[in-house]
């Protein structure tokens, strides 16, 4: 069996910097054509300046003859300035900025501790035309990290939408029923959906032992959620498409007393898609999902080139590592032999 789709972007992507993103890079670009890169380096990549260095970073890592393109991305603080967005943003340094609620996820620190402190900014970018991608999750110590997108679309997010319904919005990583829900009711709403957040629920995380390579922010819910999440994503639905989320840790960072949070799933990412994707009986809403709704919804054009995946009878062999500069990074176990794999 093949499936030629488009070739496919990744709209939410940590690549890091140094030893880690030489080592990672090839794993994304072997099938992406475009991603959309985070801000959240330490420090932080706050302006267009930055963020078009980092992108020459990305370029200088590049497999020799890749035509992938980095779209960059600013990171949110309460003294950005609306005005150096705007102008990042007529340079054509950044396709899109990133709010982290201050203490969210991994590097957030310097995030925004509370949504008035960038309403300036926010207001800037609804005028011209720019995006916002979200860190959807409350930080309160109160709300149980379970509930805390549930919490943050209540008290944060649908308030915001109100108030400026010309800002384009992209509910990152959404693992909520409650999140699908919104993004289906709230108009100029889009939202990305990960890999593993389509494949784990929270007993994989859990139950039998911890699993440090399974916990990511946001933490994966109960299976109904990722019920939602399948249906959204198999739906075809132009609100919802694809964002890995993979965020490389080395195994000593993740197999630790406090490991780090995040999932690294370029490696197979497009095998384990053609499998959820068969198994809801939606392989034909596969290129909407990982290569036409994305580009659509941040007025791109799809890429011009094609992949071809092809469903073998024999499990396909991926690295259960990649080997980085700074240290071994585990990939993705889906928790069940993949049989599609790019040609
Ligand atoms: O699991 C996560 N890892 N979630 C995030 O939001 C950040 C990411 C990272 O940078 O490692
Ligand atoms: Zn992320």
């Amino acid at each position: 069996m093949k499936l030629t789709i488009t070739r496919p972007d990744d709209w939410h992507l940590h690549l890091r910097d140094g030893d880690m993103l030489k080592g990672i890079l090839p794993e994304t670009t072997r099938d992406f054509g475009r991603a959309i890169i985070m801000p959240n380096l330490v420090p932080p990549v706050v302006t267009g300046v930055q963020a078009t260095a980092y992108r020459g970073r990305i370029q200088a890592a590049l497999p020799k003859g890749s035509r992938f393109t980095p779209l960059m991305t600013l990171y949110l603080t309460n003294t950005t300035n609306a005005d150096d967005v705007a102008a990042a943003h007529a340079f054509g340094q950044i396709t899109a900025v990133k709010l982290y609620p201050a203490g969210a996820t991994t590097n957030s620190d310097s995030g925004v501790t509370d949504i008035e402190k960038v309403m300036p900014v926010l207001e800037k970018m609804a005028e011209i035309g720019l995006p916002l991608c979200v860190h959807g999750e409350v930080t309160y110590p109160s709300v149980d990290i379970f509930d805390r997108e549930a919490v943050f679309i209540e008290r944060v997010l649908a308030p915001l939408r109100t108030r400026l319904p010309a800002l384009k919005i992209i509910m990152e990583h959404v693992t909520t029923e409650d999140g699908v829900d919104y993004v289906n009711s709230a108009k100029n709403t889009a939202a990305t959906l990960t890999t593993h957040h389509l494949i784990i629920n929270r007993n994989h995380l859990l139950v039998g032992g911890i699993k440090p390579h399974y916990y990511c922010l946001p933490i994966a819910k109960r299976e109904a959620h990722r019920l939602a999440l399948v249906n959204a994503a198999t739906s075809g639905n132009p609100k919802f498409f694809l964002g890995t989320d993979s965020a490389p840790h080395s195994d000593p960072a993740k197999e630790s007393a406090c490991g780090c949070a995040g999932v690294f799933s370029a490696t197979n990412t497009m095998s384990c898609l053609a499998h959820v994707f068969e198994n809801a009986g939606a392989l034909d809403k596969l290129e909407a999902f990982t290569s036409l709704n994305g580009p659509a919804f941040y007025g791109l054009p799809p890429n011009a080139d094609k992949i071809t995946l092809t469903k073998q009878t024999t499990p396909v062999p991926y690295p259960a590592k990649i080997e980085t500069g700074a240290g071994p990074v585990t990939v993705f176990d889906p928790g069940f032999p993949l049989y599609w794999h790019v040609a």
